[in-house]
């Protein structure tokens, strides 16, 4: 029998410790660089790369191609030529027998070159994940579950699977579906979330719940989207809000230690009503200021001299680090401004002066207490707005930081949001802002029938670098409550009874007041790492029309 022992160590292992041993490595051909007497070899395999010393007399490097793939033996030697940039990179590998295992054809990537055309790599996937990018990418979202397992288990949580052929969850995004094989008018719906399940699970007695769960939504394309996601999914009882943010503060913050480096002490909380009037959007990215200052009252107290009557006054700082080497910033914020739909006549730009000439008169007076009130700096520069809302004004924030680019201090920025309300109004109809489970505020129970646009629910949203990473909110744990959501939403009697009775039925056997949250695993690793395409984290991604270019699919079944 011919046995072949591959390896003794990995690509990634060796050092100096090792010199003078007789190893036997096995890996890809990364590049060869031949310099007439020998040639060296770069050996790569996940755990790193090995630089290789072939006499050219012993072997014949130019008959092998990139990425064939390789057994070699031979002696740890030092380096004369050191790479700081290896950990192998104080040794190399003096060869004295080499073997072929597979040939490999002239591959159709550049690997570790992000800018080949997308298609290509996505078609040849398994050749990009060789790259150094996606190779270090799906490791660490390996050591990411691996820390947050340990983390989890460490608070008791139970890791448990739900079913993937489930029943509709209300996540708000179309449903993909599958055909029961029996009966063609029944469908199983793929799990949009562990929603229900989780509940289900908390009414089960297990109290603490976790799960890396597949979520299946067919949703339409954006970057931090994919059709097919993780997210790492939680619930648990006899627990409030103030509780659940504490347990997963802690684990973010491990998190963002761990694999950015950055040192965060504590993730602050504010209100969504405060999110909306300081930064004019629930998901505010708050690595930079530009926070809005409402000066409507000290406006008016004041008595300026206004043409039009009383309105609405916000005023934005724009520190001075934002705009040190633009010589051109008000040429820039004013064409900011212009492309968010806001005339130029219904701002005042005040830096150390008031530099525009608007409709509306600021006196000397009123400008030295906007700037008090602001802590504006000397050098820095106010833009000071009226009768524009807080949304317009939100993405307006978001022009000026994109445009002037300042050199941020944070590299990352996480921030809960929290009482979103319970609903919101599409084309006259109420939506749930997050799902129907979503408990509301109790003091605002009341309101639910007279006016559901203002009561505000127990929930919650992490948000970092501007991007939702997680939500949740505590839950309905009666059964009339969420009977009187589901009405309060349109379903009807039918469907609350075909789609939720179960679940409703289920309330009513003792159900432990509960709650939980999700994470999108993938929007996690993207921010972790300051990357902003999620397909980078998943190992086999579709493109953005929900395609495997790989596997082509979907296509016809035969
Ligand atoms: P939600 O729908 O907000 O909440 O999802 C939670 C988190 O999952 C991530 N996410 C996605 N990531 C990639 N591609 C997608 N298409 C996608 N959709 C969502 C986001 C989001 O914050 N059951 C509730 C959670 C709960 O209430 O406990 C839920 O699924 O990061």
């Amino acid at each position: 029998m011919n046995i072949i022992k591959y390896r003794t160590h990995t690509c990634g292992e060796l050092n100096t410790n090792n010199i003078g041993q007789y190893v036997i490595l096995s890996g890809w051909i990364h590049n060869i660089r031949n310099f007439g007497y020998f040639s060296f070899l770069d050996l790569r395999d996940r755990f790193g790369i090995t630089q290789l010393k072939i006499n050219n007399q012993i072997y014949n490097t130019s008959v092998i191609s990139n990425e064939s793939i390789i057994t070699i033996k031979g002696t740890v030697l030092e380096r004369s030529k050191i790479n700081e940039n290896l950990y192998t990179g104080k040794i190399e590998v003096l060869v004295n027998k080499i073997k072929v295992l597979n040939d490999s054809k002239k591959i159709p990537i550049i690997i570790a070159n992000k800018k080949n055309n997308e298609s290509i790599r996505l078609k040849y996937r398994y050749l990009d994940l060789r790259s150094e990018l996606l190779t270090n990418n799906i490791i660490m979202r390996n050591k990411t579950y691996i820390e947050i397992r340990k983390y989890l288990l460490n608070c008791s949580f139970l890791e448990i699977d739900t079913p993937i052929l489930s029943v509709p969850t209300s996540e708000g995004a179309r449903n993909f579906t599958v055909k029961y094989r029996f009966d063609q008018k029944y469908s199983y719906s793929l799990s949009q979330s562990p929603q229900i399940f989780k509940q289900l699970l908390m009414i089960g007695g297990f109290d603490k719940y976790f799960q890396f769960a597949k979520c299946f939504r067919d949703e339409d394309f954006r970057r931090n989207r994919q059709i097919e996601f993780t997210q790492l999914d939680c619930e648990m009882s006899f627990i409030n809000s103030d509780e659940i943010l504490k347990i997963f503060e802690r684990l973010i913050i491990i998190l963002i230690k761990k694999f950015n480096g950055e040192n965060i002490k504590r993730i602050k909380r504010i209100t969504y009503k405060e999110a909306i009037e300081k930064y004019g959007t629930d998901k505010p990215d708050t690595r930079y200021s530009l926070k809005f200052t409402n000066i409507t009252k000290l406006v008016f107290n004041d008595n300026i001299n206004i043409v039009k009557p009383k309105k609405q006054t916000i005023a934005i700082k724009i520190p001075f680090y934002f705009f040190k080497n633009n010589n051109n910033v008000y040429k820039s914020l004013i064409k900011t401004v212009k492309t968010n739909d806001i005339k130029i006549k219904d701002i005042v730009f005040i830096s150390n002066n008031i530099v525009n000439k608007a409709k509306y008169n600021i006196t000397k007076k009123i400008k030295n207490n906007i700037k008090k009130l602001v802590k504006a700096s000397k050098k820095d520069i106010i833009v000071i707005f009226f009768d524009q809302n807080f949304l317009k004004l939100g993405k307006l924030r978001k022009t000026i930081y994109k445009t002037l680019r300042p050199k941020l201090k944070k590299k990352i920025s996480p921030l809960w949001i929290t009482k979103f309300p319970l609903f919101k109004k599409v084309n006259n109809k109420l939506k749930s802002v997050h799902h129907p489970f979503t408990a509301p505020i109790p003091e605002h129970i009341k309101y639910l029938k007279t006016k559901p646009e203002i009561v505000k629910s127990q929930s919650y949203d992490l948000i970092i670098n501007g991007i939702e990473i997680g939500g949740g909110s505590i839950r309905i744990n009666k059964k009339d409550l969420q009977k009187k959501i589901f009405s309060i939403l349109g379903y009807s009697k039918q469907k609350i009874k075909v789609e939720f009775g179960f679940f409703l039925e289920a309330l009513e056997f003792g159900t432990p007041p509960h709650g939980g949250i999700a994470f999108g695993i993938e929007r996690l690793m993207s921010i972790l790492t300051l990357e902003k395409d999620i397909k980078n984290f998943i190992a086999f991604p579709k493109n953005k029309y929900g395609i495997d270019l790989m596997c082509k699919t979907p296509r016809k079944i035969f």
